[in-house]
């Protein structure tokens, strides 16, 4: 297996840590590095997946080329920026994108197609989700047609909270709250149409939106493992938990430890690290029809 990326440092540019990705402040834009650090149940492990940074860059970047929507990515070329002398930029290579710096609109705009996750627990509890209410009697992982928004809010530490749309009204405005409703349901609509095609359900999945220059752009990453849930289509099932593309593999190792969630995470073992990068790329693969590659 390659060698990971668990934390990057540039000497001299500002930069801020999010639980993936390493942010650096270029002045009138930000330098965007996905390291190889997964998150699960909201902690980070101690164990990177080598490569998965690239490949949800990678991921991203198909997408951004694809769906017909402003976005923050400018380039995924490292020689657009003055790196320190002395940077291992074959490192950087391929897990980097320049983006512009915007306002982030603090909203996780969560679109579900299909039912799980808190939205599933929600359900349960209420037959509805956000607010939204859904029809009697539906199983865990049933199709929602047509898909539902179900915003939350973006929050510094642990889980992101769901809200009404009303609730996000009052965060953020009527006019803005209509807009990015419609236009994250309108891509996940055209994303899932088209990662359908090549045999893999995209169920839900979680679009960040800021200002530039007056505008509303698409920013963060798009339509990955990370931010949505990827199923192999062959294998749909309704009624339980579905065969997963994402970090399922790793959560479902986690619970059979004794980890309580409430502690620092234990490592993963080398299988769990090599299987749960093989899947990454397997996604990367399907979805994008080429080989995982970043030159
Ligand atoms: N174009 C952009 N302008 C400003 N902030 C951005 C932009 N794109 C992404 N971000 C922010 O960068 C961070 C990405 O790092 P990540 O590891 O995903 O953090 P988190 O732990 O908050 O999910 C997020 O906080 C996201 O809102
Ligand atoms: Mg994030």
């Amino acid at each position: 297996m390659p060698s990971a990326v668990t934390e990057t440092s540039l000497a001299g540019i500002p930069v801020r840590r999010g639980k993936v990705r390493d942010i650096y402040d270029l002045g009138d834009r930000l330098l965007l590095i996905s390291t190889d650090r997964i998150s699960a149940f909201d902690w980070v492990l101690p164990t990177p997946i080598p490569d998965k940074g690239r490949v949800l860059t990678q991921i991203s970047a198909f997408w951004f080329a694809r769906l017909d929507t402003d976005n923050h990515l400018l380039s995924l070329n490292l020689d657009e920026v003055d790196l320190p002398s002395g940077t291992d930029r074959e490192s950087l290579e391929g897990r980097s994108m320049v983006v512009r710096k915007c306002e982030v609109v603090p909203i996780e705009c969560v679109v579900r197609g299909y039912l799980d996750g808190s939205g599933w627990k929600e359900y349960q509890q209420n037959g509805c989700v956000c607010g939204v209410p859904l029809p009697a009697g539906l199983q865990q992982g049933a199709q929602l047609d047509p898909p539902i928004f179900t915003p939350a809010t973006k929050e510094e530490t642990g889980h992101d909270i769901n809200i009404s749309f009303d609730q996000m009204v009052q965060i953020i405005g009527a006019e803005t709250a209509q807009e990015l409703a419609q236009r994250s349901v309108d891509l996940y609509r055209s994303g899932a149409e088209q990662a359908l095609r090549e045999g893999i359900i995209i169920a839900d999945t979680k679009f960040e939106w800021g200002w530039f220059n007056g505008r509303l752009v698409l920013i963060d990453e798009v339509l990955t493992p990370d931010s949505s849930r990827f199923w192999p289509a062959d294998q749909y099932k309704p009624g339980g938990n579905q065969a997963s593309f994402d970090k399922q593999f790793v959560r479902d190792y986690l619970v059979t430890t004794q980890w309580d969630r409430n502690s620092t995470p234990p490592e993963l073992p080398e299988d769990i690290v090599r299987q749960t990068r093989a899947k990454y790329i397997e996604a990367h693969d399907r979805l994008t029809g080429q080989p995982f590659a970043w030159k």
